[in-house]
């Protein structure tokens, strides 16, 4: 557990584009850290970019889909041509997807599990070689509550992050030695175009509108990459699911299965 400055990291931040990615760039930006920023939306990546114009670090936008192993090596390249080197990668970007798994298609479980699982695991890989270089590095996946109580309605979504939890924990034990952190960030609802944007959504009424505002989010991410903390549950209510799934599952279990 490293703690370290964030002016002058270089980092890959992806699904950067809105919600909790593009107020984690601004904070990491102002702070002097130096992001190569990856999503889909140019127009979003651009007017970041702008909104961050004189800050103390540095910008660069590459647009595209993560699933695209292109993708995936651009985004290093990028990092160690335009930056020098790479210290930080978060892999931020994620896909929600609603609706009971018995009227789901198979092509459902696919596509969250490529952005949500695949992507993030195969830039990882990716960004090994120059993280074993880089300054006090640090990979930060953004997981959720869900990567730790499965809840129905959302068994594709709830999976992928279950898949991201297991898999930090086994390459945060395997890279320790190397001196490479791995933080795994839960956060709880936040208010973003997540569950508008979200597969299967059809105009479902998601309370979107309650949860925390995505700067507060960042804020805390901002402050464990700091510290070099391993794990971060986000708000008070994804701390007590945690807990009360942890010592009474049964419990938890029969709830759900009653009011959902
Ligand atoms: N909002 C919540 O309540 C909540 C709670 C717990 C965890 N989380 C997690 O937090 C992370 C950020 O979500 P958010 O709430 O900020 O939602 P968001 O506003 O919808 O942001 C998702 C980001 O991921 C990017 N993305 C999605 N698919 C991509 C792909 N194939 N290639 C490249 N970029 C892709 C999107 O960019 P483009 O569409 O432009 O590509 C966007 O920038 C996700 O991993 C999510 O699972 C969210």
């Amino acid at each position: 557990m490293a703690r370290r400055r964030i002016h002058g990291l270089r980092g890959i931040l992806t699904g950067s584009s809105s919600g909790i990615g593009s107020a984690l760039a601004a904070n990491l930006v102002r702070d002097g850290a130096r992001l190569v920023v990856v999503a889909r939306r140019e127009q979003r990546l651009r007017e970041l970019c702008d909104s961050l114009k004189g800050s103390p670090g540095e910008i660069i936008p590459l647009v595209g889909d993560l699933i695209d192993a292109t993708i995936q090596q651009e985004s290093i390249d990028h990092a160690i041509e335009m930056l020098g080197g790479l210290d930080l990668l978060i892999n931020n970007a994620g896909v929600g997807a609603m609706g009971q798994f018995a009227d789901a298609s198979p092509e459902r479980l696919r596509q969250v599990m490529e952005v949500n699982f695949f992507a993030a695991v195969e830039l990882t890989r990716r960004a090994l070689p120059a993280l074993r270089k880089g300054v006090s590095p640090i990979i930060v996946n953004v997981s959720s509550i869900l990567g730790h109580r499965g809840v129905p309605g959302c068994a594709e979504y709830c999976a992928s992050k279950f898949a991201l939890e297991g898999f930090s924990q086994s390459i945060r034990a395997e890279l320790a030695r190397e001196g490479i952190d791995v933080l795994v960030v839960s956060p709880a609802r936040t208010k973003t175009e997540f569950f508008d944007r979200a597969i299967d959504a059809n105009g479902t009424p998601w309370p979107s509108i309650r949860g925390m505002s995505s700067e507060a989010v960042a804020r805390r991410i901002v402050r464990a990459i700091r510290r070099g903390q391993h794990q971060l549950i986000i708000s008070l209510g994804g701390k007590s699911l945690v807990w009360v799934s942890r010592l009474f599952p049964g419990i938890v279990d029969r709830v759900l299965a009653r009011y959902h």
